[in-house]
């Protein structure tokens, strides 16, 4: 039996990495085995990338190019770990997936570039699930200051609210194209409350896969 492959999105400050962890728990709890992992990242090649892309180093090859990157560092991670993983039959949380990549990297005239690259890389095996994890962007972007303190933002993050809220619709659009696969969680609510809606979504699908 394959593990389930459930991918969370959404905006700077959306609560992701909490609502993965007590994911992760719960499963646990229940018996299953649990790969948690994050994009872009999670191998030592796709952990390299990240480096680079996130410190703005390949800003200069343009979107295209970083749109690359992203899609390189998925590929080596797709194959080392996340396809292994569901293949022992554990389920694999990553933060961040292809949804990323078709937001951030989206321009009115790359579609099917960014379709190619995205083939090229998920070698036919797209998330099971995805939670997009939907905060208006002051909300999330406060939040995201307040955690990184007084260290830099990133070369994401660096960028104005007005292109934040621009890809929280983007998400929105998505999950409107694919219901099946995509869940918009209000991430504005309590972490409790947020954390057992998603863990009933995964347990029904969990249930109707075995
Ligand atoms: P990260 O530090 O992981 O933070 P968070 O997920 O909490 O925002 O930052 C990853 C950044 O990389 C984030 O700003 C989104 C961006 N990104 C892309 O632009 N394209 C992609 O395909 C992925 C996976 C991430």
């Amino acid at each position: 039996m394959t593990g389930l492959f459930v991918t969370f999105e959404g905006g700077e400050g959306s609560g992701k990495s909490t609502q993965i962890a007590r994911l992760a728990d719960s499963l646990k709890a229940d018996g299953r085995q649990v790969v948690v992992t994050r994009e872009p990242g999670g191998t030592t090649g796709a952990d390299i990338l990240r480096e680079v892309v996130l410190a703005g180093g390949a800003k200069r090859f343009g979107n295209d190019a970083e749109a690359a990157l992203f899609a390189a560092a998925r590929a080596d991670h797709m194959e080392c770990v996340i396809l292994p993983a569901l293949a022992a039959g554990h389920d694999v949380l990553c933060d961040r997936f292809v949804d990323s990549t078709r937001v951030y990297q989206g321009r009115p005239d790359n579609a099917a570039y960014l379709a190619a690259l995205e083939r090229a890389a998920l070698a036919g095996r797209m998330p099971d699930l995805t939670f997009i994890l939907d905060v208006p962007a002051e909300v999330g972007l406060k939040r995201a200051a307040g955690r990184r303190g007084t260290g830099g933002a990133d070369r994401f993050e660096a960028e104005e609210a007005s292109l934040h809220e621009a890809r929280r619709l983007a998400f929105l659009t998505i999950a409107a194209q694919e219901p099946e696969r995509c869940i918009i969680v209000d991430a504005t609510g309590p972490v409790d409350e947020i954390a057992q809606a998603i863990l009933d979504h995964v347990r029904v699908r969990a249930a109707a896969e075995a």
